[in-house]
């Protein structure tokens, strides 16, 4: 007889990441892959942060500071809230988990966007919330839309400010005025996974100033993208403090490692690495933006660390190919693509590969 579980759990599916380079290597008989997949920073992480991770090694033995004092005290400081509005996680991911936990009741509503992070979707299924989809209106948040679909049931609302795969951005102003029109009693989680790439004046860069005004909204970020440490899982949230209290609830007793907590503390200060991963993420981007524009590829513009690009052949296909041909990239629907900006080298490659397979 099998053990019962969940009804929730049903239909869902465990989340697909970006294929493993050494998976590739062994399908594939190859030396050298680069992965373009999972929108990671080619240029690794911070010196500063090998130091500090060396210097912990001695100390795994015992368990982390489960409260993440220091890392908190650390980012309050530099955000200028306080340190009960600070939440650290093991990635955006284990947060996203934690929101979903101290907040989806069955059947409520939760809001987001087609195509957006997946992991939107399949927490709100776990919890057995609704998840109420509403397309993107040229690849971009319809924000109109998303008002639209407010009930009394909505309990929440992911936006992912830039978007996740689309690399899209909606501005402060839509954003406030969004902000504006939504019910107080509706968390807003605006998702900043990738605010560091963002090139744009008007995107808001301070969603933490609105905090005070709109005490629905969590503003959530990580050290996984610009900071380079996707592999240590460290990421943070900030928002009203009741809000905050209750996900803490939730939280397992050491949630961020120790190694992770010394990390993120030594990656905040290296300011000047953030630069360079900004800098080659621009110069890539325009790179990869002049080849596409030479082979006629349509590619909404990306605030992001990725993109979303027409390839004008089937996206499954392209990546079986690519692979063959020792690049990993993610297939999206039908003939689009999402490519991870790499280094020069790496981007070169990309697109010395993608016109080999296109012919
Ligand atoms: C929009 C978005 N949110 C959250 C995450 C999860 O990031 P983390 O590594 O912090 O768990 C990702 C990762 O790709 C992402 O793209």
């Amino acid at each position: 007889m099998s053990i019962s579980f969940r009804e929730e759990i049903k239909n869902l599916q465990p989340y697909k990441p970006g294929k493993p380079i050494e998976d590739v290597k062994r399908e594939y008989g190859l030396d050298k892959v680069i992965k373009l997949a999972s929108n990671e920073n080619p240029l690794g992480c911070s010196p500063k942060v090998r130091d500090a991770i060396i210097n912990t090694l001695d100390e795994l033995a015992i368990y982390p500071d489960g409260n993440s004092t220091d890392l908190k005290e650390i980012l309050a400081s530099k955000l200028g809230v306080d340190v009960s509005e600070v939440l650290p996680s093991s990635g955006s991911d284990e947060m996203i988990d934690m929101i979903a936990k101290a907040y989806i009741n069955k059947d409520d509503e939760i809001i987001m966007a087609d195509i957006t992070f997946p992991r939107y979707i399949q927490t709100t299924e776990m919890m057995g919330g609704t998840p109420v989809i509403v397309p993107l209106k040229e690849f971009t948040f319809d924000l109109n839309g998303i008002l639209s679909k407010i009930t009394n049931k909505t309990k929440l609302i992911w936006i992912c400010n830039p978007n996740n795969p689309t690399g899209t951005m909606i501005t402060e102003k839509e954003f406030v005025d969004f902000l504006d029109r939504v019910p107080s009693n509706i968390l807003v989680i605006s998702d900043e996974a990738y605010r560091e790439y963002v090139t744009r004046d008007d995107y808001p860069h301070n969603t933490i100033g609105l905090l005070k005004k709109y005490s629905n909204l969590l503003v959530m970020r990580t050290f996984s993208k610009a900071y380079g440490l996707a592999g240590i899982r460290v990421a943070y949230t900030i928002g009203n403090k009741n809000i905050i209290e209750n996900i803490n609830k939730v939280r397992g007793p050491f949630n961020v490692n120790i190694l992770a907590q010394a990390a993120a503390i030594a990656a905040i200060e290296d300011i000047e690495f953030l630069q360079r991963s900004y800098d080659i993420n621009l110069e890539g981007k325009n790179y990869l933006y002049d080849e596409f524009d030479k082979l006629g590829f349509y590619y909404p513009p990306s605030e992001t660390n990725h993109i979303f690009v027409n390839v004008g052949k089937n996206g499954q296909d392209v990546f079986v190919e690519m692979q063959k041909r020792g690049v990993i990239i993610r297939p999206m629907g039908g003939d689009f693509i999402r490519v991870s900006i790499g280094t020069m080298e790496e981007n070169k490659i990309f697109i010395e590969k993608l016109k080999e397979v296109l012919g």
